[in-house]
């Protein structure tokens, strides 16, 4: 008898990466001064990054972005972190401080926004790169070789007389893929990127972000990529998370989100993005400001700002749930009034 197969149905056929890092339930909380009590800025965040996937982190200033990804290599020595960092089948909540030291860089590495604060404009770029294997007890011969490995593959020019160089010799665009090259010699697994490009011109920028695409698709690298620039965000990520006060709202793949923004901070994220064609005085923008953590309203955070907001929203926090094949945190997918 013949077998009949059954067409595999659309979700199906989109590839399933496997999961590289599992965030579950992560809190950050800050101290507040030296009174002994806290303020959680990171509050209750789930997601995952697949292997080699690119993925960005969207949101106003102040919404947590950038402790959200700190958390994840436990850069703030101040935090209390709580829940749960799957990475590779590690917790990394419940590694001692030596065996995350020994994971920066080997296999999560982080790249900031101000390259020059980051380079230490004493010691020779081929120092510099070098440095994270020499910490890892790679010998000399062997560190140098592969700095210059990588700051081939990002595209210095004379890679070899520019090793004995100093950060001051460079460019805005040149530093910054050192900074790249720095992140990238250990061979990380992961790269976070907080607003990499934003310190830089535009055509510096759109450089700096073909170089990422080309190595995280050749090296099968998966990036996070902290951005206001939601143009950046089209060109480069393949699914956005959209952070709001602490929480994501919204997490799906970006040119479904942008098509079709579910949460009404998105759509307003979306809308206030002024167009060439746009008359100057119809610019739009969210109205009112994001809360402060420690004033946060009760039911959703967005509530106060939202212009599709009913009596619920002021209540009840909106859960996370699926939606296809996107996340969204809003009421309004319960039907209004329910
Ligand atoms: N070290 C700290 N101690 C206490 N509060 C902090 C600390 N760092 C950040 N915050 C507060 O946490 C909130 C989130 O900060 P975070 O830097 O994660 O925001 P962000 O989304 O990255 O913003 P931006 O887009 O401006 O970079 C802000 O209200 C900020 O004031
Ligand atoms: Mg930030």
């Amino acid at each position: 008898m013949k077998t009949v197969h059954p067409l595999p149905d659309e979700a199906s056929v989109v590839p399933v990466r496997q999961p590289l890092i599992t965030v579950e339930k992560l809190t950050v909380d800050m101290p507040l001064g030296r009174s002994g009590s806290s303020v959680r800025i990171v509050d209750g965040v789930d997601f995952t990054i697949g292997v080699g996937e690119r993925v960005a982190l969207v949101g106003e200033s102040g919404s947590g972005k950038s402790l959200t990804a700190r958390a994840l290599m436990r850069l703030d020595r101040l935090a209390k972190l709580s829940g749960r960092v799957d990475f590779d089948g590690t917790d990394l909540l419940k590694l001692s401080d030596r065996d995350m030291g020994k994971l920066r860089g080997s296999s999560i590495a982080m790249v900031f926004q101000d390259p020059m604060s980051f380079l230490d404009p004493l010691m020779t770029i081929g120092d510099q790169v070098a440095e994270t294997l020499r910490i890892r007890g790679i010998g000399k011969a062997e560190a140098r070789k592969r700095a210059l490995a990588v700051l081939d593959e990002l595209g210095v020019d004379r890679a070899a007389e520019r090793l004995d160089a100093y950060p001051h010799e460079f460019s805005g665009g040149m530093r910054q893929r050192v900074v790249l090259a720095m992140a990238l010699v250990g061979e990380p697994r992961l790269l976070i990127a907080d607003e990499p490009t934003t310190a830089l011109d535009v055509r510096v920028q759109d450089q700096v972000l073909d170089l990422l695409d080309d190595v995280s698709t050749r090296r099968g690298l998966a990036v996070l990529f902290i951005t206001h620039d939601l143009g950046v965000v089209a060109g480069f990520a393949e699914r956005v998370m959209v952070m709001y006060s602490g929480r994501i709202v919204e997490d799906g793949e970006v040119a479904s989100v942008f098509a079709k923004p579910s949460h009404p901070y998105t759509q307003g994220l979306i809308k206030a993005v002024p167009r060439i064609d746009q008359d100057l005085n119809t610019l739009y923008a969210i109205p009112g400001a994001p809360p402060p953590p420690l004033a946060r309203p009760s039911g959703c955070p967005f509530h106060p700002r939202c212009d599709q907001r009913f009596d619920r929203c002021g209540v009840d926090l909106p859960a996370l749930q699926p939606v296809g094949m996107s996340r969204v945190a809003c009421h309004l997918l319960d039907g209004k009034g329910a």
